[in-house]
């Protein structure tokens, strides 16, 4: 079975992005750590980034053709894109939305996500661990029937 760790617009700049707020580990650490994590899980992990909105759909749509469920960091987008929206209902395969920051407790704007309605749940503020705990919370969802 295969996960794949979805991230959105911005999220290649983590470790210089306001590291006071993102910390200051590369997309590529964080990745690692998943990744390696994932495996121990018994599950193949696959990993994708875009700045774009439609690279992002595009990713989902070919994640349901051979993706058990997606974490995904949508970024900003998660405030306002309908468009991603649609395609997570769309694909049918659980997405667990993850954010590193606690959203809740940031601008305004950050506390309404839009995609949250069609993910089967969402984890904030627990930087790196945020995606860990979507890795587990997918295994469960999944059933743990991975081998
Ligand atoms: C973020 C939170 C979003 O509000 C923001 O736009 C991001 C990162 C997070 O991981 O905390 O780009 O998704």
């Amino acid at each position: 079975m295969k996960i794949l760790v979805l991230n959105g617009p911005n999220l290649n700049l983590l470790g210089e992005r306001e590291p006071n707020i993102y910390g200051g580990e590369t997309l590529k650490s964080i990745n690692d750590e998943i990744n390696a994590a994932g495996r121990e899980m018994g599950y193949e992990m696959a990993f994708f980034q875009s700045n774009s909105e439609g690279g992002l759909i595009d990713r989902l749509h070919e994640a349901r053709l051979d993706c058990a469920g997606v974490i995904l960091n949508a970024g900003a987008y998660t405030h306002y894109s309908y468009a991603l929206r649609d395609a997570i209902s769309a694909v049918k395969i659980p997405v667990v939305e993850v954010h590193l920051s606690n959203v809740n407790s940031r601008d305004e704007f950050r506390k309404n996500s839009v995609i949250a309605p069609v993910c089967v749940g969402s984890i904030a503020g627990f930087g790196k661990y945020s995606y860990m705990l979507g890795l587990y919370a997918l295994d469960n969802k999944l059933g743990g029937s991975n081998e």
